[in-house]
């Protein structure tokens, strides 16, 4: 057994222990433009050969670009493009139609829900949905559903979902997670509810296709890390004392967040995908290549609730327009 792994543990050290598991593996995810951490955890599993890496993300360069990267680092995986804006119903349907109708990949291991936007101004997406939450969850919500079928056509199917320590900002507000129409906005707290429902997305995935699919699901908090495209929005002298004072509100104070490294910041993503010894905590939060303990680690129970899960379940399908049963 390898040693335990924890916030110091790299990408590459995982992807090293997990060689024999990445092997083969077809792995698509969303989010992986330079400089992210979605693009640093597809270069590192490159190097154990896995048979396809699929990239999703909403612009043509960025991809080709990543897709670049990863044939000079080993030109013998496969690589797949795919354009797709998270932030759009109908640009979801569309590329998961195209990821179905696919006939060289029948199955898809590890599908990784990464792409996000985290604490902009508000804005409404095409069909009239906070954008956060529409693309760090509902267009996820979506995508997942409509090509499970090739997802829970794997041996051991995975599908990793990254949410944030932010969801403790808020939980997911049922009675106005659409922020009177923005009248009642704070770019924060909607970051916070749609990492939230990010949790409880997982939660019900392993609880609808744990058993009779296999599916394991999981949430990531990667770890704060300044270095990414995340918050480039922002005023860096505005963001710090803004998400600061979020903190304090929720009761943990910024300086106690530890910044992590390049290398660091995308092992749970890695963990979360191929570590052999998750199943028992199908369903849960992970981070620090650990799975999050409720009294030690900073994990909202708003974001753990089973009753919470199902309700946003049921939502979703209300907001998407579709049904999915299993
Ligand atoms: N970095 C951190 O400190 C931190 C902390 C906690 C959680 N996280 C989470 O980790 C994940 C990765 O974050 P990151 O720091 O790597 O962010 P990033 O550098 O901003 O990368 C985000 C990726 O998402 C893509 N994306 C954004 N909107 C999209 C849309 N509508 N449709 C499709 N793709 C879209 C971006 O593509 P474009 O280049 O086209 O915009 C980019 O490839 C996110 O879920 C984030 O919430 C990060």
């Amino acid at each position: 057994m390898p040693a335990p792994y924890n916030s110091q543990t790299t990408s590459d050290e995982l992807v090293a222990d997990y060689a024999n598991i990445i092997k083969d593996k077809a792995v698509l995810i969303t989010g992986v433009t330079t400089g992210s951490l979605g693009h640093l955890f597809v270069k590192s599993i490159a190097k154990e050969n896995p048979a396809w890496l699929i990239l999703a993300g909403r612009n043509a360069e960025k991809l080709s670009q990543t897709a670049k990267d990863i044939t000079s680092i080993n030109p013998d995986v496969s690589v797949r493009t795919l354009r797709i804006d998270l932030g759009s119903l109908q640009s979801v349907r569309e590329a998961a139609t195209t990821v179905n109708s696919w006939d060289d990949i029948p199955a898809i291991d590890v599908l990784v829900n990464n792409a996000a936007i985290a604490a902009t101004e508000f804005k409404l997406s095409p069909e009239g949905l906070e954008l956060q939450l529409a693309v760090n969850y509902l267009g996820p919500f979506l995508f997942t559903n409509l090509v499970m079928k090739k997802v829970a056509a794997a041996q051991e199917p995975r599908v990793v979902l990254l949410s944030s320590d932010g969801h403790r900002l808020s939980p997911f507000r049922f009675g106005d997670y659409n922020f009177d129409g923005g009248k009642m906005y704070n770019r924060w707290i909607a970051y916070g509810q749609s990492k939230t429902a990010v949790m409880l997305f997982a939660i019900s995935l392993a609880q609808k296709l744990g058993v009779n699919h296999r599916l394991q699901a999981y949430s990531v908090h990667p770890g704060a890390s300044v270095w990414t495209n995340l918050l480039g929005h922002l005023d860096p002298n505005e963001w710090a004392p803004e998400y600061r004072n979020m903190h304090i509100q929720v009761g943990n104070g910024w300086e106690e967040v530890e910044l992590k490294t390049a290398e660091t910041a995308a092992a749970t993503h890695v963990y979360a995908a191929f570590d052999p010894n998750l199943k028992a905590n199908n369903g849960s939060y992970l981070l620090d290549c650990h799975v999050a303990d409720p009294f030690v680690d900073p994990v909202k129970p708003w974001a753990t609730s089973n009753v919470e899960a199902e309700k946003l379940w049921r939502l979703s399908e209300k907001l998407v327009g579709q049904e999915f049963s299993y």
